[in-house]
This record gives structure tokens, sequence and C-alpha cells, in this order.
């Protein structure tokens, strides 16, 4: 005789009858605590998506409504519960930004989740060109111009056509099932990228960080390690692995050394840091170690 085995977990029935979980309701209504459960085991991304107040002030909220809407024109839509404190200001504003979060921006996420914190004190950001705020250390950011607000139920969807974004080598953060997750291979790859008396840094808003990416190649991705160096060094070798540690999460880190002619970092993140204490910059100790064994390593060689 066969053994019957369950394959799957059963699923919640939400819609309602007479008996059961929730009974009394009429029938054919939906559990609304059962139907957010449901709605989510859909996983997302998360963002921070901002606009710009009448009176000049910054106003934004966690949201993983955030979808891509079309290519062309290039639209992208958020939904917003009338009750937020920041629906006022998305109600009138032209534009907003949609920051995407990256892995390591969980207090971001729950920051601008929270009512009446003082949010922007809590991130390094700027205003782009609808002067809504753009994060630092983000995954990718969209400035969008306001296109429509559609009433939906206790939501207004807010569509935005997408004047300007970015996008950066770090990882998303991930949200599904109440929690926060990270899509991770378990394994990072980072550089100390030297050329003449600096190295290639990125600030990410709680300090510097060496360049790091999920994958080595190829070099025409870049949010790969040899795209990353493609793109801000001039005249790089290959690089070579010089170290390795355990990340406090599990993560195997391996960091890489290269020597370029010449650093060209452009924009608000990257940096050419000087030589000369630069181990000592960096934010993550685990780097300060990395950062301070290839530069012996290049002393070593030059002697
Ligand atoms: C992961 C996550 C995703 C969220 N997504 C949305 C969303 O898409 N739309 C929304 O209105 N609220 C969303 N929220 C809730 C708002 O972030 C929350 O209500 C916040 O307090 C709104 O800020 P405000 O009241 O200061 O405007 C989300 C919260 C979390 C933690």
């Amino acid at each position: 005789m066969g053994v019957a085995r369950a394959t799957s977990t059963a699923p919640e029935d939400g819609a309602m009858g007479d008996a059961g979980e929730g009974a009394g309701a009429p029938a054919g209504t939906l559990d609304g605590a059962m139907l957010r459960r449901a709605l989510g085991g859909f996983a997302t991304g998360v963002t921070v998506t901002t606009a710009l107040g009448p009176d000049g002030r910054p106003a934004g909220f966690t949201a993983n409504s955030f979808t891509s809407v079309s290519l062309e024109p290039p639209l992208v839509l958020v939904c917003l519960g009338r009750g937020a404190a920041s629906y006022p200001v998305f109600a009138q504003a032209d534009g907003f930004a949609v920051n995407v979060l990256s892995a390591d921006q969980q207090e971001v996420a729950r920051v601008f989740a929270t009512r009446g914190a003082d949010k922007f004190a809590s991130v390094a950001w700027g205003p782009r060109e609808t002067g809504a705020p753009v994060f630092r250390g983000v995954a990718a950011w969209f400035d969008c111009r306001m296109r429509e607000r559609i009433d939906a139920g206790d939501h207004v969807i807010v569509i935005g056509e997408v004047i300007g974004f970015g996008r950066a080598a770090a990882a998303p953060l991930l949200y599904c099932g109440g929690r926060f997750a990270a899509l991770d291979s378990g394994v990072r790859l980072s550089v100390v990228a030297r050329a003449g008396d600096a190295i290639l840094t990125r600030e990410d808003g709680r300090g510097l960080r060496l360049p790091t990416a999920a994958a080595f190649g190829p070099a025409d991705d870049p949010a790969s390690l040899s795209g990353l160096i493609a793109r801000w060094c001039e005249g790089a070798g290959r690089p070579t692995p010089l170290h390795s540690f355990d990340e406090p999460d599990g993560a195997h880190r391996v960091v890489y050394a290269v020597d370029a002619d010449a650093l060209r970092p452009s924009g608000p993140s990257w940096r050419a840091t000087p030589v000369a204490g630069a181990a000592d910059a960096m934010a993550c100790p685990l780097e300060v170690e990395a950062v301070r064994a290839a530069l012996s390593r290049a002393v070593r060689h030059r002697s």
C-alpha cells in the first residue's frame, strides 16, 4: 500500500463561510488578516519613495508596492495609503523619487516605515532634478515626474514618468512574509584598486567601503567586480586574490588587489581615497585589515 505524503502546505482559505475561522461574518466576505498574510507571500524588493513638500521639507515612506509599468514611455507606480503622514505631500508633488534599497539598508526601511520618525536625519541624501531626495548607497534610484494619481480604495496609485535613474553594484534588500531578506550567493568579492597614492572607495552613507560585487565578471556588466574596475579604473591589470574572511552574517568575502594607471571616480559615492590613512578610514573593521594587507603587499612588491 502506498504512503500518502503532503507535498505542499495546505493553503489557508480566506473566503469565509458560516463555519471555521471567522464564523459569523457574512458568507463570501474576506478575512482581512488572512488576506494580508496571503499578500505578504509575494516577495518584493523594498523602496523608500520620496518627494519634496511645498514648504521645501522632504517626505518619504517605505514602499514595496513599486512596480514598473511601461518602458515607452518609461512609467513606474507606487501605491500610498491615504492615512500616511506623507500623503498630503504626494497628493500635491510634481515629482517623486524611488530609492531601491540595498541589502544593508534594512534600518533605513524601518525608519521610513515609522510614522513620526525623524526620517531624513538617518540617511545621506541629495535632491535630484524633481527635488525629490535620492539616498546614498541605494541599489537603484528613479527620479520621476508626476504623471497621474489614481484613487484606489484606501490607497492612491501615483504614476511617474522616469526622467533620471541610476544603478549601483549593491545587492537589493528583499521583503517577504513580513521579514526582510537578502538575495545572497554567500560570496562577496571586493577589490583594493590602487593607482599611485590613492585607492578606489565607495561612500555608502555610513563610511567608506571597498568596491564590492556578487560576481567576478563579465567586464561589461557594471554590477560585477570586473565591471566596477573597468568603469572606475584606467589601465587596470588583472585582479589577484589577496585576502579572504567570513562576514558576521555568514557570507564569505574574497578581497582582490589590482594596480591601475589612474582612478576615475565620479558621482556622489565613488572616491579616490589617499593611501595614507585609507585603511583606518574604512567603515568595516574587516575591510580595514584587507586594505592594510593589500597596501603592505604593494610595499613589499616595490622594495
Ligand atoms: C516593507 C514595507 C513595505 C511597505 N509598503 C508600503 C506601500 O507600498 N505603500 C504604503 O502606503 N505603505 C507601505 N508601507 C507602510 C509605510 O511605510 C508606513 O505606513 C509608514 O508609516 C508611512 O510613513 P508616513 O506615515 O510617515 O508617511 C510599507 C512598510 C514596510 C515595512
